[in-house]
């Protein structure tokens, strides 16, 4: 079990002027996590509930600016429609409960993704959080729903197209800068840390385009268990890590 002092331990090696501006989560494992306790995998995703709290108290707390965390893929619609129901009704609770803590704690919320292919009330609940969120100057809470990398990617270049077509901009003015306009997470920071719980080593469609100098942090530990202390020790990792982008100074 680990103790209170453990925590304070890790913490007391990260340095709080150099922590990552955004961090990403791939929270995976919820499934896996209920099968070894003997649960259906809708359980899982409830005790994942716990974690997406927790770790969102814990950037918040340290002054990360914002966190992304991958909810529902374009892909997880192949679920079962009795898990997928489960997922939704877990998001609109989460939201129907949480906004006023979120409040408290100056989080502003967000959502990216095929927000209008959800259910209507789905729908509704994420108008209403980010509505009452708007004003937060804490931490970005930015959550996938409905997300997928490559069809972002796709999105964008229609509406860099569109544009184009508009006259509201020449071809010889894209850049790198220009398209990364055009992308969901275009007002966020940097996303500097990638974490991934329960062990797979892939990226899943999730952020194609802005991890190409992002730093990983691969965890065995599932989804439901991962804590503060993980948490801690990602950021402490990070901090170990000589990022190059493709120089040859570390920076
Ligand atoms: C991956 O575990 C987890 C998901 C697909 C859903 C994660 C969602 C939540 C924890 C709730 C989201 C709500 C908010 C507000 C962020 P898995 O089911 O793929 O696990 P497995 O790989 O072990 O089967």
């Amino acid at each position: 079990m680990k103790t209170k002092n453990e925590d304070e331990e890790i913490l007391s090696l990260i340095d709080k002027s150099r922590l990552p501006e955004h961090v990403a989560i791939i929270m995976d494992g919820n499934g896996r996590w209920a099968q070894s306790q003997g649960l259906p995998r809708i359980a899982g995703h409830q005790a994942g509930m716990k974690s997406v709290k927790r770790v969102i108290k814990t950037a918040n707390g340290l002054g990360i600016k914002a966190l992304t965390l991958y909810a529902f893929s374009t892909e997880n619609w192949s679920r079962p429609q009795k898990e997928i129901k489960a997922l939704m009704a877990l998001l609109c609770k989460y939201l129907k409960i949480e906004v006023k803590s979120l409040n408290k704690q100056n989080v502003q919320m967000r959502f990216m993704g095929r927000i209008h292919q959800l259910p209507e009330f789905v729908q509704r609940e994420l108008a209403k959080a980010i509505e009452e969120t708007s004003k937060n100057s804490g931490l970005i809470l930015n959550i996938a729903l409905n997300y997928s990398g490559r069809a972002d990617i796709v999105e964008a270049v229609s509406h860099l197209a569109k544009d184009i077509h508009a006259g509201k901009i020449q071809v010889d003015e894209i850049n790198e800068t220009v398209f990364q306009g055009y992308l969901s997470t275009s007002d966020l920071p940097e996303v500097d840390l990638l974490i991934r719980t329960s062990g797979e080593m892939r990226i899943s469609n999730f952020l194609l385009w802005e991890i190409a100098y992002t730093e990983l942090w691969i965890t065995p530990v599932y989804w439901p268990e991962f804590n503060c202390k993980h948490f801690y020790q990602a950021l402490a990792d990070y901090q170990k890590r000589k990022r190059r982008f493709g120089g040859t100074v570390a920076l």
